[in-house]
């Protein structure tokens, strides 16, 4: 259980929440929603113990799993099999028998051959007695249900892909919690920040079966409206304008219906501000005239400035990125050419034997299921990394933009300023800051540092810098993860309106649709064939 009283959350100077009182019990299962920025992420982290409230008690009793939004990085050396059962703490005994193992088949002394086999014997007990051998199969269970295969468990995180890494967290979690829940009893409340990120379709079916069996607490951060819609029965609706939480405790269409009549209420609330703001300022300018009047003309001209002041501020907060994509320079036929591409890492071969060739203005859409190598390629495509075997040929005038599913291409150190005008050293500083402003960042946020803005904003960050480069290929990779429904639909649009060629992995049909592709590449064969509708299936699938 979690209850949080007179709850104070602050980023630098601006209070993203004021005087919450918030409470997670057995049997809640909450969808903490609210635009990018709005301040959920933190609230989490608080929630979950990893961050300190500006003000306010927290309590927090039973087990906890919390899932970050960012992917940790801890010691990347430990097997993703092993990170899992470190969960509850069967990974150290696990090798310890595993030694035991060895010491009984090399040694050749028989009294240490003897003490070897007690050790093992003493360690196999333990380990049968925590339910080590059950829970090692529940442990495969849910990695395999996550996009998680047996092959990918032996693999040292430090070789996963940042996708997969988080789904090894997410499988952690999830382990931790159903222990408690085999024994019929789960005190674990789980506190999880864009659970679906990086699952495919049948990953998220299998995960909203799961949260929905859930017995805990739960606050569940998610854009993905499907999965709110089958699990929470309460939400949380954090307005970043009012710094408030509103707490609904009922599920999510019901939510959705109340909100609205909540919305319809205060911009009657807000016709009616304005109103008599008007009349304020109209009686003041009457008033005026006399001198003795003046005083009052002032107060009531001051009110009304305030009441507008205030009205002028929700505008601001509910103001969507305008996000569009560059200008592309000119070029040849064909800016880009992969002949024969191949890569693995280590033992595991990614792909071999990719041709694709991008032409001007086209567009293209990258599939296949996890792990396939859809990021690899575009890294490839990119020049971030070196194909094994193969080539990429720029053509004439090419000017890559590329869009980094994990942000790679922020400098999470330097400022949000210093990111674009890394991104573009040759535009004119006024053009930077009008960029900027339509993509909702100005003022102290210019020098905020990258690496503490909200996942959103990263996105809406880096999606700046591509504009500001004049790309005419853009390699996207997951653009609309992370984003609010407002400004999703801004990015879907600029995809629909740019003019250069694009090559697009994503899990989400909506952006497949906006892109309007003419081929697809199918990893990892590589084969290329036309569009069809028959591929949206496969999107989400991928
Ligand atoms: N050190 C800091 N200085 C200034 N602002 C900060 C700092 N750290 C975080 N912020 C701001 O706090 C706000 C809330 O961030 P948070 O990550 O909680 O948002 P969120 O609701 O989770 O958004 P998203 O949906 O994009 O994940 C953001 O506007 C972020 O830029
Ligand atoms: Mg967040």
């Amino acid at each position: 259980m979690i209850a949080a009283t007179d709850l104070e959350l602050r980023a630098g100077s601006r209070i993203l929440l004021s005087e919450a009182t918030l409470r997670v019990q057995p049997g809640d299962r909450i969808g903490l929603v609210g635009r990018n920025g709005a301040g959920k992420t933190t609230t989490l982290r608080v929630l979950a113990g990893e961050g300190q409230p500006y003000a306010g008690e927290l309590r927090r009793t039973g087990e906890l799993g919390y899932l970050p939004q960012d992917p940790r990085e801890g010691d990347l050396s430990v097997t993703a099999k092993d990170r899992v059962l470190s969960a509850r703490g069967l990974d150290e005994l696990l090798r310890e028998i595993e030694k035991a193992q060895s010491a009984m088949a090399e040694l050749v002394d028989a009294g240490e051959r003897d003490a070897a086999v007690r050790r093992y014997g003493r360690l196999e007990e333990r380990f049968a007695a925590l339910g080590g051998y059950a829970a090692e199969s529940e442990a495969a269970r849910i990695c395999a249900n996550l996009g998680l295969p047996e092959r990918v468990l032996g693999q040292p995180l430090a070789t996963l892909s940042g996708g997969q890494r988080r789904r090894v967290e997410l499988a952690r979690i999830l382990f931790a919690a159903s222990e408690a829940g085999a024994g019929g009893r789960s005190g674990t409340t789980l506190l999880l920040d864009e659970p679906t990120n990086h699952l495919d379709a049948d990953s998220i079916t299998w995960l909203r079966g799961f949260l929905q069996a859930h017995d805990g607490g739960l606050v569940v951060i998610s854009h993905d409206v499907e999965l709110l819609a089958a699990v929470v029965n309460k939400v949380w609706f954090l307005d970043a304008t009012r710094g408030e939480v509103d707490v609904y405790n009922m599920g999510w269409q019901r939510y959705l219906d109340a909100r609205a009549a909540d919305e319809k209420r205060r911009r009657r609330e807000r016709a009616n501000a304005e109103k008599k703001a008007a009349a304020l300022m109209a009686q003041a300018d009457k008033m005026r005239a006399k001198a003795t009047k003046a005083v009052a003309a002032q107060n009531m001209a001051r009110r009304a400035e305030t009441l507008l002041a205030g009205l002028e501020e929700t505008r601001q907060a509910d103001k969507v990125a305008r996000i569009r994509f560059p200008e592309p320079a000119p070029c040849g036929r064909t800016p880009l050419t992969a002949e024969g591409l191949a890569k693995s890492y280590g033992s595991l071969e990614v792909f071999t034997g990719v041709d694709l060739a991008v032409d001007r203005g086209s567009r293209v859409v990258v599939l296949g299921l996890n792990g396939a190598g859809k990021t690899t390629l575009l890294r490839l495509l990119g020049g971030m990394e070196q194909p094994d075997a193969g080539r990429v040929v720029p053509g004439h005038g090419l000017r890559i933009g590329y869009y980094a599913q994990e942000h790679e291409t922020l400098d999470l150190e330097a400022s949000v300023w210093a990111n674009v005008r890394h991104a573009a050293p040759d535009a004119p500083e006024q053009q930077l800051r009008n960029l900027l402003g339509t993509f909702l960042f100005s003022g102290e946020q210019l020098d905020q540092p990258a690496g503490t803005l909200s996942g959103g904003e990263k996105t809406r960050l880096a999606l700046a810098g591509l504009v500001s480069s004049a790309a005419n290929v853009l390699l996207l990779d997951e653009p609309t993860n992370n984003l609010d429904p407002a400004s999703r639909e801004q990015v879907l649009d600029a995809l629909r309106r740019y003019a250069g060629a694009v090559v697009l992995v994503t899990h989400d049909p909506g952006a497949v649709q906006a892109l309007q592709p003419e081929r697809v590449i199918l990893l990892p064969d590589g084969t290329e064939d036309h569009w069809s509708e028959e591929y949206l299936e496969l999107v989400q699938l991928a």
